[in-house]
């Protein structure tokens, strides 16, 4: 395995195949994901089971939602794409716009995603990660020392009516999906790193007195969180596999040109452990 970081966040991994790798090899992975924060493995060949299969040896696999995009057959993945085959769309073409981390309405939110790139457009189509712990670290005290006793709301349903284009939420994916708090400073449980926890207002809310407050400073602090320092953005090439941890990354899609080129990602969702408050 060859790694070389990147400026900002995560490392590139070239000379190495995911679906042959044993327990020491894998923990070497593992510890590597722990310091870059996000990996990017070039070349990877996967069938959907070997996808599936090392993305569980980080932890139990949760269900998207949005069940109407789910690969046939392995609901485990959850297909992002524009293709339309036989009047029928591959996967979901609009999946991951806006700053985010990645399942953060469930109690325990995602620990690590997993997109593996099968059709990727000459251009656009980039994701962009932000680092969470370092716009934390580089705010002033006193507001370090206010952001850690708050909590913000993360809601599904709230995400859900940001997007007309869906159909009507069905009675399961309302019963799985309750409103949850989150504490807007936490602490990452296998290293000391603390980061802000908090994704753009379409789903999550600062939760103050005054509404009008919490939108002004959660937007203010959305805008620190995703300066340039603190972003590395990932260029898609065919066969990457790229992982990180959400945690403390926030990440966006960014657009392409969807009416001349096509792209076509599986993405995997590890559950991590219910968010532990920074005091
Ligand atoms: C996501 O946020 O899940 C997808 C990001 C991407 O497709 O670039």
């Amino acid at each position: 395995m060859q790694l070389s970081a990147n400026r900002v966040i995560g490392a590139e991994i070239t000379r190495l195949d995911v679906h042959a790798l044993d327990d020491d090899a894998f923990a070497s992975l593992d510890q590597a994901l722990l310091r870059h924060q996000m990996l990017a493995i070039r070349e990877q060949r996967l069938t959907p089971d070997q996808f599936i299969a090392f993305a569980r040896r980080f932890g139990p696999i949760d269900l998207h939602v949005l069940d109407r995009y789910w690969m046939p057959g392995h609901p485990e993945i959850y297909v992002i794409s524009n293709i339309v085959e036989g009047g029928r769309p591959l996967g979901n073409p609009r999946e991951g716009f806006g700053w985010h981390t990645d399942l953060n309405y469930f109690a325990n939110p995602t620990a690590v995603t997993l997109l593996y790139a099968i059709e990727v457009p000459p251009e656009g189509g980039e994701t962009l990660f932000a680092d969470t712990a370092r716009s934390f670290a580089a705010l002033p005290a006193s507001r370090q020392a206010e952001l850690r006793g708050l909590r913000a709301c993360h809601s599904y349903r709230m995400l859900h009516e940001s997007r007309p284009w869906l159909p009507p939420m069905t009675p399961e994916q309302i019963a799985r999906t309750p409103d949850i708090h989150h504490p807007v400073v936490r602490r990452h449980p296998r290293c000391a790193r603390e980061g802000l926890y908090l994704c753009d207002w379409s789903n999550t809310r600062l939760e103050l007195a005054d509404e009008t407050e919490a939108r002004r400073l959660q937007e203010e602090l959305l805008a620190h969180m995703v300066r340039g320092e603190f972003v590395e953005a990932h260029r898609w090439r065919a066969g990457d596999l790229v992982l990180w941890d959400n945690r403390t990354l926030i990440h966006t899609a960014t657009e392409y040109d969807r009416e001349r080129h096509r792209r076509l990602v599986w993405r995997t969702s590890v559950r991590g452990e219910v968010p532990i408050a920074a005091h």
